[in-house]
């Protein structure tokens, strides 16, 4: 698994992951709560067309003013708001869809892609006893990595790039289903569907669309 250890946040740590899954040659993608466009922005470098939604005023100003060009923002909830059918090369989510019923959001996003198209996202399960153990080594490394980033010399850091405030606004939640239970209704919905449990509090979504 490669991941930039550097990374600044867990969100942007499993960046590479969902890059990986990404299909090539990616034309047009959605990135689906998008928040101030952080992912939207390195999107922009491996595919034509980047749309991005989120229901969050707020976060979609400050994501137009992080990304001006090259990115579609789309203001609006992706349970209500019109997608495009069979459009899109990839569907990608970084800590988003535990906010919303996944009974709900992912037919909506399954319906959105071309056949072949991939469905790749990262969220955050809610809290299952039997991975307590995991819960133990995650804390460690967490506080490992966190250390690490603190004593490299900065110029050894990836670059910070513009400070954003509305960063500090951002819509967050805790996660209510187990990675057992995503598992279990993505396959429901989604036959085929990849649901694994990531280290730093995440779990990874992977979908690919059957061809017709
Ligand atoms: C924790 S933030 C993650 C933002 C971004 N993906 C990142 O990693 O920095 C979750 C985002 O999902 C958005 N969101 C939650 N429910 C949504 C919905 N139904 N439709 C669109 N956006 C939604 C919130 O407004 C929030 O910006």
């Amino acid at each position: 698994v490669q991941v930039d250890l550097l990374a600044p946040g867990n969100n942007e740590y499993y960046q590479p992951l969902l890059l990986r899954e990404l299909p090539r040659p990616c034309r047009r993608v959605l990135d689906v709560g998008c928040g101030t466009g952080r992912f939207a922005a390195t999107l922009t470098r491996y595919a034509d067309e980047v749309d991005a939604i989120d229901r969050s005023e707020t976060m979609i100003r400050a994501a137009r003013r992080r990304v001006p060009e090259g990115v579609r923002w789309i203001e609006g909830d992706v349970l209500l708001h019109p997608l495009p059918e069979a459009h899109y090369d990839a569907v990608t989510s970084i800590a988003a869809l535990h906010h919303m019923p996944l009974e709900a959001v992912l037919p909506r996003l399954a319906a959105a892609l071309r056949p072949g198209g991939v469905l790749v996202a990262t969220a955050l399960p809610g809290l299952d006893l039997r991975h307590l153990p995991v819960e133990g080594v995650a804390v460690a490394a967490n506080v490992g990595r966190r250390a690490l980033l603190r004593a490299l010399p900065s110029a050894w850091l990836p670059p910070a790039g513009e400070p954003v405030p509305e960063d500090a606004d951002m819509p967050m939640t805790d996660g209510s289903l187990t990675v057992r239970q995503v598992r279990a209704v993505a396959r429901d919905l989604l036959p085929g569907a990849r649901v694994r449990r990531l280290l730093l509090w995440r779990y990874l979504l992977v979908w690919r669309k059957p061809s017709a």
